[in-house]
């Protein structure tokens, strides 16, 4: 069955059964595989995308549940938003595999909260699983995205003789 979807500013066919959910079609059928598949159980957070600009989880979205709303991926931040600026001065990432669930999150706080507190930012963020556990480093990203003086980002230790 054919469903058109509004991803990333464009207007996207897809065909797949209307309980098919969001994530697979976007990786699989729209090769948008910045958005991550963890848990598929709307636990970890690595599957979140903005709909209609508040985070959501792809795995447990159904397609019939979008609609006309607009879908944004990773992808269709272009690689300049301030978040992903932020992200990278804070060097953010470690194994990177929850990281565009952690932007997409911190992106639509930022949205709702443009100077947010730090019981805003855990709150935000607390659904978004980091096996590394870059926390710290995600909490400063986003106040420097959001103009706020964050904690300086944990300079690397070197290695022990
Ligand atoms: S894959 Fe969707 S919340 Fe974990
Ligand atoms: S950076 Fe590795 S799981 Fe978050």
């Amino acid at each position: 069955m054919a469903t058109t979807l509004d991803v990333n500013g464009k207007s996207l066919t897809v065909k797949a059964a209307p309980d098919t959910p969001l994530l697979w079609v976007l990786r699989d059928e729209l090769q948008l595989t910045g958005t991550k598949f963890g848990c598929g159980m709307a636990q970890c957070g690595a599957c979140t995308v903005l709909m209609d600009g508040q985070a959501i989880r792809a795995c447990v979205t159904p397609i019939e549940a979008v609609g006309a709303a607009k879908i944004t991926t990773i992808e269709g931040l272009g690689g300049t938003h301030p978040v992903q600026a932020a992200w990278i001065k804070h060097d953010v990432a470690q194994c990177g595999y929850c990281q565009s669930g952690q932007i997409m999150s911190a992106v639509a706080l930022l949205a709702t909260k443009p100077k947010p507190s730090d019981a805003d930012i855990d709150g935000a963020m607390d659904g978004n699983i980091c096996r590394c556990g870059t926390y710290q480093r995600v909490r400063a990203a986003i106040k420097d995205a959001a103009g706020m003086t964050p904690a300086a980002a944990p300079a690397a230790q070197p290695a022990k003789a």
